[in-house]
């Protein structure tokens, strides 16, 4: 199996399944070459991966949603646009350069719900993200540093309601997961697979994928 052939893969479903939506398609392409142009780097989920996250949120009938790690607003677009009027989501930017082209896309975009775009370090923010949060959070999406990722998902469990799903980006790296490395976002990934094994908080399960992105994964978990 080639990289090439998965990109052929990805191309023949999401011209069939995904076109019956151009204008949530321009919107996106607009905001992933508005990131480029500004030299954001190209790490936005795939096309794909960002409709299973407005499925998730249509499927949930999610009002509240938090996501750590915003770089253009590329997965935030998907995840605000399946929001209702009156939902909410908060999104958290390290980085202010990256923040400001996510809300300028984000913008653009017309959402119907309420979008903040919370910049600063996530570990700092989230703590007062949370407090100040009127509700539960239905859904969460990890993908800023991975190498707090199990101290995101710590916050995470806290936060959402019972039954509200938890989903964590590049779990996999091309196969990396499988070796001790030294390499902090592997070593990150690690250390929450540990965490979770036998964790009674949540159901868990982690996915590879193939496609566009190369081989890479989600980590999904619902918290009971
Ligand atoms: N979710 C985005 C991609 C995010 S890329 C999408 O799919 O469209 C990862 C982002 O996390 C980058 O923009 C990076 O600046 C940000 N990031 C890195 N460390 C962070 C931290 N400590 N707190 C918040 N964001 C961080
Ligand atoms: C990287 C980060 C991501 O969130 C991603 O989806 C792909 C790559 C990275 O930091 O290399
Ligand atoms: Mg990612």
């Amino acid at each position: 199996m080639s990289q090439a052939l998965w990109s052929s893969i990805d191309g023949y479903f999401n011209d069939a399944l995904m076109g019956s939506d151009p204008e949530l398609g321009a919107a996106l392409e607009r905001a992933r070459a508005a990131s480029l142009d500004a030299g954001l780097p190209d790490i936005a989920v795939a096309a794909n991966q960002g409709r299973l996250l407005s499925l998730l949120v249509l499927a949930m009938g999610a009002r509240n949603v938090l996501e750590i790690g915003t770089l253009g607003g590329y997965s935030a677009i998907c995840l605000a646009r399946a929001l209702p009027a009156g939902g909410r989501l908060v999104t958290l930017e390290a980085d202010a350069k990256h923040a400001a082209v996510a809300r300028a896309n984000i913008v653009a975009s017309k959402p119907a719900c309420e979008v903040e775009v919370v910049e600063g370090a996530a570990l700092l923010t989230v703590p007062g993200v949370i407090a100040t949060s009127p509700e539960a959070f239905d859904l969460v999406f990890i993908d800023a540093d991975k190498q707090n990722i199990p101290a995101y998902v710590e916050h995470a469990i806290g936060a959402t309601r019972s039954g509200g799903v938890i989903v964590v980006d590049n779990v996999v790296r091309d196969g990396r997961v499988l070796e001790e490395s030294d390499d902090p976002s592997v070593a990150g990934v690690r250390r929450l697979v540990e965490m979770l094994r036998g964790d009674r908080r949540v159901q868990a399960a982690a996915l590879q994928t193939v496609g566009e992105k190369g081989h890479d994964g989600f980590l999904v978990a619902v918290v009971r």
